[in-house]
């Protein structure tokens, strides 16, 4: 079977390190590299949970390249009442001895995208400022990478403001410029991945494995438990993890073909990602879907199977 090459781009929080435990899972993924950014935690934080992570799961071979440690025009906002101060919800696993790589991620990216000639898929799971700086200094990569499968987004609805979703919403300009770079991208927003959620069963069962990165699940995810409750929402969502399995396996998610504009000047309406989706008035530019649908079942026996395979 011929691998699909693709790159994680990541704010390593704590459903990051579940997106990064499954990609690593799915035989149907070469996984070409992973770049660090800064947003559910600081960029030194994210870079050193990427690596731990994978490290834990035995693939320190796949290499961490560090990003941007603040987004391109507004002030760093991150998230550590969701991943705790340390990105992976106090959880600590063993450092990893991999080396450090010191290239940047714009420029390993870069290079990434030309050595697969077109093939590249790039997953963003955090803010888009290393996809956007990336854009600006090499432009010619728009025709070395296949599509951009990202987390991030609401087409209805936001998380971190009524309009917006945290990702989108902490470098907004960032996503303005990737959406606009006429790459074809792939919307994995609050619409489908609140539906990608594991319920308290999932989460007892995966706990239950009882082996280091099934522990690394049970120990990090309690700050969300305490977020879910107050949002009266009773799924834990595994936002990361839908862009990743949906590069291998396409069929279990429903996507609508639309154009996507982001408000980057409002004040109340900041970081919303405006479709034509749900409207008579049809953008001219339709170089984008969004996903409003997965099949739960299948999904979740993989993240499942992913943490048992440790
Ligand atoms: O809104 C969910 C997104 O914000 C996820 O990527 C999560 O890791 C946080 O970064
Ligand atoms: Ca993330």
């Amino acid at each position: 079977m011929k691998k699909i090459p693709v790159w994680i781009d990541t704010d390593t929080g704590v459903d990051d390190a579940v997106a990064l435990v499954t990609a690593t899972h799915l035989e149907e993924l070469n996984i070409v590299g992973v770049s660090a950014v800064s947003g559910n935690t600081s960029l030194e934080n994210a870079f050193r949970n990427a690596r731990d992570v994978l490290a834990l799961v035995g693939r320190k071979d796949i290499k961490v390249y560090p990003g941007s440690d603040r987004p391109l025009v507004v002030p760093l906002r991150t998230a550590a009442h969701v991943h705790g101060q340390n990105g992976l919800g106090g959880a600590e696993i063993p450092l990893s001895d991999a080396p450090l790589e010191t290239m940047k991620a714009w420029d390993a990216l870069y290079e990434a995208a030309k050595e697969y000639k077109g093939e590249l898929v790039v997953c963003p799971i955090g803010p888009l400022t290393n996809i956007a700086i990336t854009i600006a200094k090499h432009p010619d990569i728009v025709d070395y990478i296949k599509e951009i499968n990202m987390m991030g987004g609401a087409a209805d609805g936001g998380n971190i403001t009524p309009c917006a979703e945290f990702n989108v919403y902490v470098d907004p300009h960032a996503a303005e410029n990737v959406f606009k770079s006429g790459i074809p991208v792939n919307m994995f927003g609050l619409d489908v991945t609140l539906k990608a959620y594991l319920d308290d069963d999932d989460i007892a069962e995966i706990s239950s494995y009882g082996n280091p990165v099934s522990d690394l699940f049970r120990d990090s995810n309690h700050l969300i438990y305490e977020v879910r409750e107050r949002l009266h929402f009773s799924g834990l969502a595994e936002h990361d993890s839908c862009p990743i399995v949906y590069t291998a396996h396409p069929d279990w998610f429903e996507g609508h073909k639309c154009g996507i504009f982001l408000e980057t000047q409002g004040t109340i309406t900041l970081g919303k990602t405006v479709t034509d989706l749900w409207t008579d008035f049809k953008y001219k530019d339709r170089h984008c879907q969004v996903f409003l649908d997965l099949q739960r079942d299948k999904f979740m026996n993989l993240i499942k199977e992913a943490y048992r395979s440790h």
